[in-house]
């Protein structure tokens, strides 16, 4: 027996890791032929009950269970008609650099090392392709929750600052008068989660309500902003969306940005995902104005496909980012040269040590070109507008919103019926197509009218997967209207 955690056996070892990729290809070429959704049987769900062994069962063993007991069980948003919530496939050329990215396991950011050297050119790429300026600074985060609320923070931290209050020693009840935060009713509730989180309180985030097109209301903002002025609150910031994750809803982001000069606010904009809409010649237009945010949140692993968890804030205010950040005890003080030498990323966000994700971007972007990923995101618009189509071409369906994005809401109608029942089949439907393992859509609802939704963000969809849920959405209604 080694006397460390590394093999025994290399050659063994290596021949098992061989059989993962070979497996893991399998699975990503057979993806399309098994359902979205398989349920785990009781005894799968048992066996996650077991505790934890002080003796192993071995590497191969262990394999085995996550062959049959993890992989044919999981999420499945791999699959083609997978368009539930707001979640990327994956590709094989990500998960493999996402591999390396493991036998790395460098921190990323710090130090004077590649990983460092490596995410913070992804994140100058990304200021080129979101069109910040390269002064700019951003980190890679998690995902869109907290990328959000870095943007939000730094927000914070320097509306305090202006008000000569240190946050960060005094706290937020040293601000005399609530900072108030703005944003539509359709905003992601992980800027909720940020309000909560930042000591600002939830009832100071106004929820601003929409248009017919589900678009923070411009006039309503500015009223509630100068309401908020009068009675002594101290308004800090709007948040605006680049893709609604309930219709794809894009705000007007350059009369937010108007507005936000006027009151001397900070606009952030989540576009999670549909900052990724600006990559593509064809569609870019639909996201104009992201660039006049002050911070910009958007995900990888949402619209860019790459698996979890890899997204990035930029940020304008590059000094106000790293204020908000820095803190640098005495065992990791840096130097001029040498090995802690350079930029530490740790200053422009919570966490001290991460993961390296910006290899499995990186290694994506740079192997596949920008060029690509811009025509799937282009085909996955070209998907929603047809869906569009096969919608508001049937007697049976109701299309909820006019798409203005990839995202689609719609419902199966029949006359006779009203809101209330109709909620009941479309609910009915959902969980009959996701039980079915048939496709994954989600729902949503809008105006009181309980929508099937789905948010393409899937390169392997056709559009006879589209056909299949569609015809498989009125055969089911129909079945249920028939009773
Ligand atoms: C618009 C939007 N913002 C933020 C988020 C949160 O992102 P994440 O789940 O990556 O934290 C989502 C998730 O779907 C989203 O759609």
């Amino acid at each position: 027996m080694n006397n460390s955690l590394d093999p025994s056996d290399w050659v063994s070892l290596e021949k098992l890791g061989n059989k993962m990729i070979k497996d893991m290809m399998s699975y990503f070429q057979n993806i399309e032929g098994g359902p979205t959704w398989n349920e785990a049987p009781g005894e799968v769900k048992a066996f996650f009950k077991k505790s934890v062994p002080s003796k192993g069962v071995g590497q191969k063993q262990a394999y085995q269970e996550f062959k049959t007991k993890i992989l044919p069980y999981s999420f499945g948003n791999g699959h083609p008609r997978f368009w539930g919530y707001v979640t990327g496939t994956g590709f094989p050329y990500a998960m493999l650099s996402d591999m390396l990215a493991s036998g790395m396991n460098s921190i990323s950011g710090n130090f004077n090392q590649s990983a460092n050297f490596l995410e913070v050119q992804t994140i100058n790429w990304f200021k080129k392709i979101m069109n910040y300026p390269q002064g700019s600074s951003g980190i890679f985060a998690s995902g869109g929750s907290m990328s959000n609320f870095i943007g939000l923070n730094v927000a914070r931290n320097k509306k305090a600052m202006a008000l000569g209050i240190d946050i960060r020693k005094q706290g937020v009840s040293a601000i005399p008068e609530n900072l108030t935060y703005y944003c539509s009713k359709e905003t992601h509730s992980s800027v909720d989660r940020a309000i909560d989180m930042l000591g600002i309180g939830t009832d100071y985030l106004r929820k601003i309500d929409t248009n017919k097109n589900y678009q923070i209301d411009v006039e309503k903002l500015e009223t509630t902003i100068k309401n908020d002025l009068e009675k002594g609150f101290n308004p800090c910031c709007v948040i605006g969306n680049a893709g609604t994750t309930g219709t794809g809803a894009i705000d007007d982001l350059i009369t937010l940005s108007s507005i936000c000069k006027k009151y001397n606010l900070w606009l952030h904009v989540d576009g999670a995902f549909g900052s990724w809409a600006s990559i593509s010649k064809k569609y870019g237009h639909l996201v104009k104005g992201l660039d006049c945010s002050d911070s910009l949140a958007f995900d990888l692993h949402k619209w860019m496909y790459l698996p979890f968890e890899t997204a990035c804030v930029l940020i304008k205010d590059k000094e106000a980012h790293f204020k908000t950040y820095n803190i640098r005890p005495d065992y990791i003080a840096t130097s001029d040269k040498g090995f802690t030498s350079g930029e530490w990323l740790s200053d422009y966000g919570p966490q001290l040590c991460r993961r390296f994700n910006a290899l499995k971007v990186w290694m994506s972007i740079y192997a596949i070109g920008l060029d690509k990923f811009a025509a799937m995101i282009e085909k996955d618009i070209n998907h929603a507008k047809y869906v569009e189509k096969l919608v508001t071409s049937s007697d049976e369906l109701e299309l909820l919103t006019p798409v203005s994005l990839n995202v689609v809401c719609f419902r199966y109608r029949k006359e006779k019926h009203g809101d209330k029942k109709l909620n009941e089949i479309n609910k009915t439907i959902v969980s009959t197509i996701q039980d079915n393992g048939i496709a994954m859509p989600s729902s949503k609802i809008l105006d009181g009218k309980y929508g099937i939704r789905i948010a393409i963000t899937n390169h392997r969809s056709q559009r006879s997967d589209f056909d299949k849920f569609i015809k498989e959405t009125i055969r089911i209604g129909n079945l249920l209207t028939a009773k």
